[in-house]
């Protein structure tokens, strides 16, 4: 990767006084860090989206855990483990459709379980129970942004070798560990060469697009241009966009792809169109569990965040407005889900599936095509 396209914002890491993140809500006009000591303020960061991205989420679920845990004063096995379940409740409860979340909690479930097994003593039980469930909070955040760059090298290849790529939301370095998903396609796409242009869709209503989005490739010299969500159509229209690209919150096992609201709009409209639609994400947001999107949990936001920018009123006062905050694409607009072990194409139920029981192969990717 050249120092140029290098993402260098550090949007979550452990450090001795808590967990640090970079305060998501306040970009661009603020570059804030804040530091939480204790794992109810984790909780409230990701629920009022202070960090916000999908596997983003997962890292700081995995630090809230070990936040928690490490802050016990619990004096027994049994009693950490009533901590650890609260803890786990807590941080489950704060977002509903970003499935990496969930996984994360699981994930440092079953090292608590094993640290709690294997210890000799009661004692050395609960020590080795936090020490390994921050060493295992620091390693996702590290696995995350080598998933991203695997992801960026078996991506890179389907983007244009020149012209506009279109994205809706932020699935960048912000919404990770680091490097991003969609994003990270698009860096390392330009880091082979490509002469790529981002169209970034501002995303209403929380302007991910335009805040952050615009924010981190504008900061990496990628260059990158705002257009309004009612706009994508138009550029497609005009011959103006060679591809779309965006990230995940969950992949259903048939390929459905739950993302940030307006993305099935891109999805349909790139398929009149006639233009690629590409879905990056890790393995970690595809939940095999889920047959179709349908049974996506979809999170339902304050109406205020839709009536209000930036804390100003622009609709008139008590209406009434609706927030979804996630759609679900059907698998049939999907042209190809990237993934950190190659990439997968229709039919979904048996690509993303065969990706489960494949190995990592960092350098190249396994592709499943169906032509
Ligand atoms: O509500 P947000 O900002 O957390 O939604 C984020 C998205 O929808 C992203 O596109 C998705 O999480 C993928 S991030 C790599």
């Amino acid at each position: 990767m050249s120092e140029t396209q290098a993402s260098t914002i550090k949007t979550i890491e452990w450090t001795e006084a808590g967990v640090r993140m970079i305060d998501q809500t306040l970009l661009p006009a603020h570059e804030v860090y804040r530091t939480y000591t204790d794992y109810q303020g984790v909780a409230e960061a990701i629920r009022s989206m202070v960090i916000r991205g999908a596997p983003a989420i997962g890292v700081a679920a995995a630090m809230g855990v070990a936040l928690g845990v490490k802050n016990s004063n619990a004096a027994s096995a049994d009693a950490l483990r009533a901590d650890f379940e609260l803890i786990a409740r807590t941080i489950s409860a704060t977002r509903p459709t970003a499935v990496n979340l969930f996984w994360a909690v699981e994930r440092t479930r079953r090292v608590f379980e094993s640290a709690l097994a294997e210890a000799a003593s009661e004692e050395q039980a609960i020590a080795a129970a936090k020490e390994r469930l921050v060493k295992e909070a620091q390693r996702m955040l590290a696995e995350d942004i080598a998933v991203n760059e695997a992801m960026g090298r078996a991506g890179a290849a389907l983007l244009p070798d020149r012209g506009v790529v279109l994205t809706h939301c932020n699935a960048g370095a912000l919404a990770t560990g680091g490097y991003g998903t969609a994003l990270g396609v698009i860096r390392a796409a330009v880091d082979a060469g490509k002469k790529i242009e981002v169209f970034a869709d501002e995303t209403r209503p929380f302007l991910q697009g335009a805040r952050l989005t615009a924010w981190e490739l504008s900061r990496d010299g990628i260059p990158v241009t705002i257009i309004t969500d009612s706009m994508a159509g138009h550029f497609m229209k005009e011959g103006r966009i060679r591809a779309a690209i965006v990230g995940a919150d969950r992949i259903a096992a048939n390929g459905d792809v739950a993302n940030k609201i307006g993305t099935y709009t891109v999805a349909v409209l790139a398929r009149e169109n006639g233009i690629p639609f590409y879905v990056a994400a890790p393995l970690s947001t595809i939940d095999l569990k889920l047959a179709s999107g349908d049974e996506i949990p979809i999170e339902q936001r304050s109406a205020r965040e839709v009536t209000h920018v930036a804390g100003v009123a622009i609709a008139p006062e008590a209406v009434r407005a609706q927030h979804p905050a996630f759609d679900v694409t059907p698998h049939r607009y999907v042209t190809a889900i990237i993934t950190e072990r190659g990439v997968a194409r229709e039919p979904y139920t048996e690509s993303l599936a065969a990706l489960f029981g494949s190995k990592v192969n960092s350098r190249q990717s396994t592709v499943h095509s169906q032509g």
